[in-house]
């Protein structure tokens, strides 16, 4: 079968299409015929060797995080699935292996394909949408009538947090250029600033929350515009000692890592009296499940910016790391 594999790290170069055995289903996993893929910066963080520290992979190694197929076969004590259903899943972070036409996965990071969509679509949710609910509904714990301000609106978790942010309830800033406007207004923010020509802390003031999909100095500047008492969750700064806990269940050494690196992100918390916390997100077949309710019931809307043919999947990557993607790209298989 045809994979996507990386077989370094490095540049565009250190991946590559290769024919390569089919996967066999083990213990509680699921056999899945690709039909789809989503990319996400994760994919190219990890050729470029910048999660090493986290994730070690012995390459090469078929790449890929998110997909959505068909059920081929299935090992020994499954129970949710059987041949023939349509699925999505984020893969486990161990394994990887979504760019892939067939795909071996554990069946409790996999749900049900929403009815509403077709494969193309389903395969943009998952580690998006995974990231937003779970950013929103456990770290942030959202609730209604709260003031929340999600900078960087437009991209992959953007557009899923937009909405999930409105569905619990929140009235919802945001950050855009001209570029992506018209698309997070239509997603439910009530507030834009164009990040192009204004700075959002001159203009947005006491915020229950935020959630930061951007890093760096927007990750600096979100903690002015956020109350006292408020919690500022992160997906794109610096991890903090819980991360290395709650998330990637590491011990001492990793969390004292992290205090490191995330010093100045934590000072500039207490100066403002906020709460500070990274998120990484975690694969999750409920979670799926409650994401496929909300599509069906048409309250979440899956945005796919562009949709390439598995034999231009290095295109894609080209597409996306240019950084301007609005909502998903997508690869579709073969
Ligand atoms: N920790 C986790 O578990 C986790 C999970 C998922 C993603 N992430 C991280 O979260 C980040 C976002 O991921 P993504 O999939 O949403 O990326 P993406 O789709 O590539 O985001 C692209 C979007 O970001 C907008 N943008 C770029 N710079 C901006 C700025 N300074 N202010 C406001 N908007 C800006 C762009 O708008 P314009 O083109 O109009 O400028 C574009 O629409 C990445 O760093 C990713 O690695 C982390």
């Amino acid at each position: 079968m045809r994979a996507f594999l990386l077989t370094r790290h490095g540049g565009p170069e250190a991946m590559e299409l290769r024919d390569v055995p089919e996967p066999r289903p083990a213990e509680r996993q699921i056999l899945v015929r690709v039909r789809a893929a989503g990319l996400n910066p994760v994919d190219y963080k990890t050729r470029a060797g910048k999660l090493r520290v986290i994730q070690r992979y012995t390459l090469p190694i078929v790449v890929g995080n998110e997909l959505a197929g068909i059920v081929e076969a299935r090992g020994p004590g499954v129970s949710r699935f059987q041949p023939g259903d349509r699925v999505f899943a984020r893969v486990p972070k161990e394994t990887l292996g979504a760019f892939a036409e067939l795909t071996c996965l554990d069946e409790g990071v996999a749900a049900h394909m929403p009815a509403a969509i077709d494969f193309e679509a389903a395969a943009g949710v998952p580690l998006a949408g995974l990231t937003a609910l779970q950013a929103l509904r456990d770290e942030l714990r959202v609730s209604p009538g709260q003031r929340l301000f999600i900078p960087g609106g437009a991209g992959g978790v953007g557009t899923f947090a937009l909405q999930i942010a409105s569905v619990l309830g929140a009235e919802v800033a945001t950050t855009a250029s001209p570029r992506g406007d018209a698309l997070v207004r239509r997603l439910g923010a009530k507030v834009v600033v164009d990040y192009t020509k204004a700075r959002f802390e001159d203009l947005l003031r006491d915020y229950d929350g935020a959630m930061d999909l951007v890093g760096g100095d927007t990750l600096a500047r979100t903690f002015s515009v956020v109350r006292r008492g408020g919690t500022v969750v992160s997906i794109a700064g610096m991890p903090e000692p819980l991360t290395a806990r709650k998330d990637l269940g590491r011990g001492a050494g990793l969390a004292a890592l992290f205090w490191l690196i995330s010093l100045g992100t934590r000072r500039r918390a207490r100066r403002r009296g906020v709460r500070y916390r990274y998120l990484f997100m975690h694969p999750s077949g409920p979670d799926l499940d409650e994401l496929a309710r909300l599509i069906d019931a048409r309250k979440l809307e899956v945005v796919i910016d562009r949709v390439f043919p598995f034999a231009e999947i290095a295109d894609a990557f080209a597409y996306l790391e240019q950084g301007h993607a609005k909502g998903k790209v997508v690869v579709r298989i073969p």
